[in-house]
């Protein structure tokens, strides 16, 4: 493990590997401001790792505090409600994103302007012990390094397009399966998993297509090896959320997505985006 030496020499940081990726910082005196840690160090850590907790740090009470904080690592994406997505479970949601389902695996801004490079999660309240509602993340790189050269073939013949219709947006994306990097060209997967669309508990259905593939078969080839690839567990990273932790991952390399929790469950999220330097232009919307 490469640690940064400023974040290395600090004696009220514990620091600990996470499996199968990411790294956790334990601040020593709880409560202590996650604003003491200096974010290009941050920022090199979340680029190696791909992800990065900060736990038992003192937590942000008002959304603008966490924005704020965001605004330290950059340029932050701006959505008509602002700056802060609230992640709560609303009594009759008009989209999954609010419910209590199954978030299937994307990467965010696929339908916006701009990609963003870094997600900042804040847990204002945790699920609850055996409710569920992990944050699901896969290592997009390392699959692709683990994929044997057939699959991987495969994959990379394959096309994705996306349509989704939310409150905020109304777009189209189309993006190769097997994509590049966009700062250091690493191969990374862009894909968004579909759920079953006879899954009527499953609020407003992206469509989806693919193209690229023989027939039918290699279609379905396609879904199973990613989705048994993407969730293995030497790519996936499942965060069991606790009240106060803080996550920033790179959104460039890794796909997200939601485990399914207990309905009712007080689970609660605010989420930054900050965009990379300079941002980066969606190469897939389709307007
Ligand atoms: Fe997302």
């Amino acid at each position: 493990m490469t640690v940064d030496n400023a974040l290395l020499s600090d004696q009220r940081l514990r620091i600990t590997a996470l499996e199968p990726f990411g790294l956790a910082l334990h601040a020593v005196d709880r409560g202590r401001p996650p604003t003491d840690l200096p974010v290009p160090s941050l920022r090199a850590l979340v680029r190696e790792h791909r992800l990065l907790l900060l736990r038992d740090f003192a937590g942000f009470d008002e959304p603008a505090e966490l924005s704020a904080y965001g605004a330290r690592w950059g340029r932050l994406s701006v959505w008509p409600f602002g700056t802060v997505l609230e992640l709560v479970q609303q009594p009759d949601p008009a989209d999954h994103i609010f419910d209590h389902s199954h978030m299937p695996m994307h990467w965010d801004g696929m339908y916006r302007e701009h990609i963003p490079e870094f997600q900042i999660f804040q847990c204002v309240h945790a699920p609850g012990e055996g409710n569920g509602g992990e944050t699901t993340f896969s290592d997009t790189a390392a699959v692709l390094t683990n994929a044997d050269p057939a699959t991987r073939a495969l994959w990379s013949r394959a096309t994705g397009t996306y349509h989704r219709k939310m409150e905020y947006y109304d777009s189209t994306c189309v993006s190769p399966v097997v994509t590049a990097h966009p700062v250091h060209g690493t191969p990374v997967i862009r894909y968004n998993e579909p759920t079953a669309e006879a899954d009527e508990r499953f609020v407003n259905h992206p469509d989806l297509e693919f193209s690229g593939l023989a027939d039918k078969s290699e279609l379905a080839e396609l879904h199973r090896g990613l989705r048994a690839a993407l969730y293995d567990p030497s790519h996936l990273y499942a965060h069991a959320w606790r009240t106060g932790d803080l996550v920033v991952t790179d959104n460039y390399t890794l796909l997200h997505g939601r485990n399914a929790f207990t309905n009712g469950a007080p689970r609660h999220l605010r989420r930054v985006q900050v965009l990379g330097d300079p941002p980066l232009a969606n190469p897939g919307l389709v307007r």
